[in-house]
């Protein structure tokens, strides 16, 4: 199977764009802002919170770096009129990272004041490993100036720990996921097993350093440790929530941690790009790419 996988994965650019849109619905809460608000607005109603991401990634001109800032400056305004329990996470790149540093800043600057007004929150996602100094040193820049502001670390990167444990962990506030970049074997570990351990220690020592943690994963049998960890040290469910992806299958593990009084928050991507965002998902994942044929066969 994962041999036709990787041969399907190679036809994806090739099938129609309306059986790639079959398969990205489920992940991808639509094209436009109404529809991903809608979206939102039915998890919260269900009791889960939300982060909204625009779709997109290595904006290549100054032009498009504007407007997609000036999008996320109108999501944060849709979000407070509607009195939707969301944030907000982006992309360094997504709004002039490659350009420029000037470009970044002033479109990251532009957000903040939005974000601050409105009363949110911004979370800079973490992209490769190109970026981590880059976005590590910007987002301490901004939590120096006491703006409310979060960002990433990814258990895979033997650097994480180091990087955490120096941040002054007061009014901290990390997501920590696994990470999803494709990297140099000599900085990331590549057993699964050890990424859940490196994982288990970060949490540790985040838990134990009253650190705000999102906590990242669809993996359940982390998810069982994480359980126990959290049991083991009485930290209390201000301190942490869990972060999903709109759509990954949870079997069972969202509406268990919203039953035990945990915070679900669900990560909601959408926009334009939905298009290239799947195929490169396929792509980089060729053994989904399997389902997409069980679709051409699904009444
Ligand atoms: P694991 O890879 O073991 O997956 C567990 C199960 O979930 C598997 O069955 C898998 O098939 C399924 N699954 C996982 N992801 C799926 C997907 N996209 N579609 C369908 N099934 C899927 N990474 C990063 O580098 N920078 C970032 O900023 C973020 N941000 C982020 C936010 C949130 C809310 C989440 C949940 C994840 C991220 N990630 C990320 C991605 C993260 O680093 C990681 O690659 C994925 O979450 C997969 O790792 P898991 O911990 O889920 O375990």
């Amino acid at each position: 199977m994962p041999i036709i996988n990787k041969m399907i994965s190679t036809l994806i650019p090739y099938l129609p764009k309306l059986l790639i849109y079959q398969f990205a619905k489920k992940y991808v809460a639509g094209v436009s802002q109404e529809s991903a608000l809608k979206t939102i607005q039915n998890l919260n109603d269900q009791g889960y919170l939300a982060t909204l991401d625009i779709l997109g990634e290595h904006t290549e001109d100054e032009s498009s770096a504007s407007s997609i800032t000036n999008q996320y400056i109108q999501l944060y305004k849709e979000i407070n009129s509607r009195s939707l329990d969301c944030n907000i996470s982006l992309k360094p790149t997504h709004i002039g990272a490659d350009i420029s540093l000037d470009t970044y800043n002033a479109n990251l600057k532009k957000i903040i004041i939005e974000s601050e007004r409105v009363n949110n929150f911004l979370r800079i996602d973490m992209e490769s490993s190109k970026y981590t100094d880059f976005t590590i040193n910007s987002f301490i820049r901004e939590r120096e100036r006491g703006v409310n502001i979060g960002t990433v670390f990814q258990a895979y990167l033997f650097r994480t720990y180091n990087d955490i444990t120096k941040l002054d962990p007061t009014n901290l506030n990390i997501r920590l996921c696994k990470g999803i970049y494709k990297e140099h074997p000599k900085i990331c570990i590549n057993d699964r097993k050890k990424i859940n351990e490196n994982y288990m220690k970060i949490l540790r020592y985040a838990f134990q350093s009253n650190i705000y943690v999102g906590i990242a994963t669809h993996d359940t049998t982390l998810m069982e440790s994480i359980h126990k960890l959290i049991k083991e040290l009485n930290i209390s469910n201000e301190m942490f929530e869990f972060q999903v992806l709109y759509g990954v299958p949870m079997h069972g593990w969202n509406k268990k941690n919203l039953d035990n009084g945990y915070k679900v928050r669900v990560y909601i991507p959408f926009g334009e790009d939905w298009y290239k965002y799947s195929i490169r998902r396929l792509k980089e994942n060729p053994d989904i790419a399997g389902y997409i044929i069980k679709n051409l066969f699904k009444k």
